[in-house]
């Protein structure tokens, strides 16, 4: 009887927490919560994937990953449970900094681990941040498209979510990039809100009220392509050079985009799933990293897109 009731309680209590995190059966060391931002998006769905098939190698480590659908107090309510539900370490990509800042210093200061991926939080308060060089990616953007530009043209810029960094930080590179052009104009800029659907809005508009448009610079390659979608419908595409900011591989990615002639370029801005789980492992192991984790990105054009498409 008693052995009964035993079983009966491990196979419940297994039950519900299988449950809640859609994991396999594995009985693990650790627990890892990963809050989401939003996973519906392609290039997220890429990240989850990575960060899923790292986690696959270690028998050690259960990953339980959380989608806030790009709701901010959707997210601080998962980071919540993730709390309540004790986990060992928490990596978060952050849907917009200010409102995901408290939180993140919350977990922190419990003592818990925090991995801020891509998009960043306002506060030095967590272990380490794994990314890409937004500014960089938006200057080396605005120096291409000064280039493709011969340094004089009428630039749409549809903005990544204002609220998120990577957003501001990709504007402000790319002014930079440019900032030798005076001839270089921004003529319409707007938020995208990292939709697609928003990017075609975006372009519709844009293309009403401007009879010259030279260059969509899309903070994202979804925006971008999006952008593309508006002028072909118009018969406006053949005139205007679009890049974007993503370069993800696969039939629906930048790179496939690129070799299309969607895209005249993107850059790419590696997801760091794979990172976060290398880095997560090393930090429950007690082995020292580094507090920033900077990743690679590269120019993505006609030139070399062949060699981005492929998974
Ligand atoms: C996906 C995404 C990417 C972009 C990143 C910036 O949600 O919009 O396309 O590069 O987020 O955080």
């Amino acid at each position: 009887m008693k052995y009964f009731s035993f079983f009966f309680m491990v196979t419940t209590v297994s039950f519900i927490f299988l449950n809640s995190c859609q994991q396999g059966s594995k009985s693990s060391q650790y627990v890892i919560g990963f809050s989401q931002c939003n996973s519906a998006e392609p290039w997220r769905e890429a990240m989850n994937r990575e960060m899923q098939n790292e986690a696959a190698k270690y028998p050690e480590i259960e990953l339980i990953i959380s989608d806030a659908q790009q709701d901010n107090s959707r997210q601080v309510a998962d980071v919540e449970n993730f709390i309540v539900s004790e986990v060992d370490l928490l990596i978060i990509s952050p849907n917009e900094a200010q409102p995901l800042t408290a939180i993140v210093e919350e977990v922190y200061q419990k003592g818990i681990p925090v991995i801020v991926l891509d998009r960043k939080v306002l506060t030095d308060n967590f272990t380490v941040y794994i990314g890409a060089d937004n500014a960089l990616i938006g200057e080396r953007a605005g120096s291409y498209t000064a280039g493709l530009l011969g340094g004089k043209g009428r630039v749409v810029e549809i903005w990544g979510l204002k609220g998120s960094t990577p957003a501001q930080e990709r504007h402000d590179g790319f002014m930079k990039g440019i900032a030798a052009y005076p001839e270089i104009e921004i003529i319409y800029e707007q938020d995208g809100a990292w939709l697609r659907r928003r990017g075609r809005e975006i372009m519709e508009n844009a293309l009403q009220r401007f009879e010259n448009i030279d260059l969509v610079y899309g903070h994202n390659d979804p925006m971008a392509m999006g952008a593309f979608l508006a002028a072909e419908n118009a018969g406006r595409e053949k005139g205007i050079y679009f890049i974007g900011i993503d370069g993800l591989p696969g039939p629906e990615g930048g790179a496939q985009a690129v070799l299309n002639g969607q895209l005249t370029a993107t850059f790419l801005y590696p997801t760091g799933g794979k990172e976060a789980i290398q880095t997560a492992l090393k930090i429950l192991n007690d082995q020292s990293v580094e507090k920033y984790i900077t990743l690679e990105t590269a120019t993505i054009d006609s030139a070399n897109a062949s060699e981005f498409t492929g998974i």
